[in-house]
This record gives C-alpha cells, sequence and structure tokens, in this order.
C-alpha cells in the first residue's frame, strides 16, 4: 500500500498517519495542514523538506523525475 502503517512525527511535534501514496495525485492539497498545494510544494523545506526523506540532496532532474513517479502511482 506504499505507507508504513505508522504513526510518525515528521517535524511537528506530533505524529501522524503515514498515508498511503497509491492515487496521491488526485488528493490535493498534501500534508495534514495543506501546507502543499501542489506535489512539487510538499518537498518545500517549508511543507516537509527533509523531515521525512533525503531530497534537498536531489538534483532539480531526480526531483523532476520523483514526482512523474509520484504522479504515476
Ligand atoms: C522520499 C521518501 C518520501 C516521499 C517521496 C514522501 C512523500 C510524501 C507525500 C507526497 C506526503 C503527502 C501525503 C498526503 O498529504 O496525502 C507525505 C506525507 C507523510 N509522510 Fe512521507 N514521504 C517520504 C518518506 C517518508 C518517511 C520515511 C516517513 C516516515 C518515517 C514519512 C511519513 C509521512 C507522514 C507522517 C506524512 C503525513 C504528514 C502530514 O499529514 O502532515 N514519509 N509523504
Amino acid at each position: 500500500m506504499l505507507t508504513n502503517n505508522l504513526n510518525e512525527d515528521v517535524g511537528f511535534g506530533e505524529a501522524f498517519q503515514v498515508p498511503s501514496l497509491l492515487g496521491i495525485s488526485a488528493r490535493a492539497p498534501f500534508m495534514h495542514d495543506g501546507c502543499a498545494k501542489t506535489l512539487r510544494d510538499r518537498f518545500d523545506p517549508a511543507c516537509g523538506g527533509d523531515r521525512h526523506g533525503d531530497v534537498s540532496a536531489l538534483a532539480p532532474a531526480q526531483l523532476d523525475e520523483l514526482l512523474a513517479y509520484l504522479e504515476s502511482l
């Protein structure tokens, strides 16, 4: 189901259920507070960033590939 099915604190000071990534592209806005209006926004440091996944190390083309993958799920 592309989730570990656990509650995890990814930097908000409280735990949230790790959501399944299946069908993710149809579920905007993202994150419990809706800080990501698009999937790309999820990787902004102000809205998740490296708090779940070492994504700031990705080159721009790699981030584009990750977004294309997420949109295909
Ligand atoms: C590169 C790896 C990762 C990617 C691409 C990724 C992607 C995402 C996305 C797109 C969302 C938004 C889902 C939604 O709003 O429906 C999300 C939320 C979340 N992810 Fe990740 N994630 C990654 C790694 C992780 C890891 C390793 C954990 C746990 C240790 C985790 C825990 C969570 C939690 C708890 C949320 C919900 C946060 C909230 O509602 O504010 N993620 N993730």
